[in-house]
């Protein structure tokens, strides 16, 4: 049986017991994510590990593992304790789309390859190099993933950290008139396969994967509620004009970057990296280019957000 003894604060961590291991759970940031010690991600866990991770998983949106030297089997085995693996979401729409997010390495459906590396000129992975906006994994799809894991094989000498911020923060911190302009409302996301433009308003919806969500989330777990709105693929609110959609989209994706929101992750070779996408959006910031990075990503099927 594990015992969980519950501390406060970044210099007291939490610790949970399960079987022999010992279990650490230390704050990375005031906003979110901590790193877990004393499990090993290859080996079987017991329910009462898992169930220690969910809960500081609900605690702390992003969680860090680091020092895993974890297979591609073994990541979708310890990922699939959480739910069911969801698989590429490229199957849909435009065909040269797809191409794009193709990589000639990722032979295994629940399996995407985030990287730069070329082989014979073929991408091996997705999303190329370069800096990324803040997004939502899927986030333009009727059921986004709940969870993203990201495992990182190779690194650049420097940059292409990964930014995650707090989302229920960003929701904690809308005025009374804000939470009450968007109650109700839904927002339009669209994904353009782009990594750092603004999505086209006037993109022909059939051309695009995309889908109307909630501003607001309420989380199916903790029951907290959350902002749920990015910058790279949430291209309009419902209900209010063009003219009113540049400034309050605007203001919104500021609200969810400040800065007090976000942990950034700087990457070590054989880090693994899980977070919450229902209440957490995150970017990525430029690494040079001719340098080689590999992470292999692996994601939970989410459902239907509510307000
Ligand atoms: C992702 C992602 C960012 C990165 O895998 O979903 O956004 O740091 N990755 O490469
Ligand atoms: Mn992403």
């Amino acid at each position: 049986m594990a015992t969980v003894m519950k501390t406060t604060g970044m210099k007291t961590p939490d610790s949970t017991t399960p079987g022999s291991q010992t279990m650490k759970i230390t704050p990375l940031s005031a906003a979110c994510g901590a790193e877990i010690t004393g499990v090993d991600l290859t080996q079987d866990l017991t329910p009462e590990t898992v169930a220690a991770i969910r809960q500081a998983w609900n605690d702390h949106i992003v969680l860090v593992f680091r020092g895993q030297k974890i297979t591609q089997e073994q990541q979708l085995r310890f990922a699939s304790y959480f739910g069911n693996l969801g698989k590429r979401k490229n199957a849909l729409f435009n065909p040269e789309l797809q191409k794009r997010n193709h990589g000639t390495q990722q032979n295994d459906p629940n399996v995407l390859l985030v990287s730069n590396i070329k082989e014979n000129g073929e991408p091996i992975g997705a999303f190329g190099e370069g800096e990324m906006w803040f997004h939502i994994d899927s986030g333009y799809a009727q059921n986004p993933y709940n969870y993203t894991f990201l495992y990182a094989l190779e690194l650049p000498s420097t940059g292409g950290n990964t930014q995650f911020s707090n989302m229920y923060m960003a929701y904690d911190a809308l005025s009374q008139e804000l939470k009450e302009r968007y109650a109700g409302r839904k927002a339009l996301h669209i994904h353009e396969y782009k990594r750092s433009e603004k999505v086209e308003i006037g993109t022909d919806l059939s051309k695009a994967p995309h889908y109307f969500h909630p501003i607001f989330s309420t989380h199916a777990e903790t029951g907290r509620k959350s902002l749920f709105v990015d910058r790279l693929m949430t291209a309009r609110l419902e209900g209010f004009t063009k003219e009113e959609n540049e400034v309050y989209l605007e203001e919104l994706y500021e609200i969810g970057e400040r800065p007090e929101f976000i942990y950034e992750h700087k990457w070590q070779l054989d880090d693994f990296v899980m977070w919450d996408n229902r209440c957490a959006i995150h970017a990525r910031t430029w690494f040079p280019p001719e340098e080689r990075r590999l992470l292999r990503r692996c994601a939970i099927e989410g459902a239907p957000i509510h307000e």
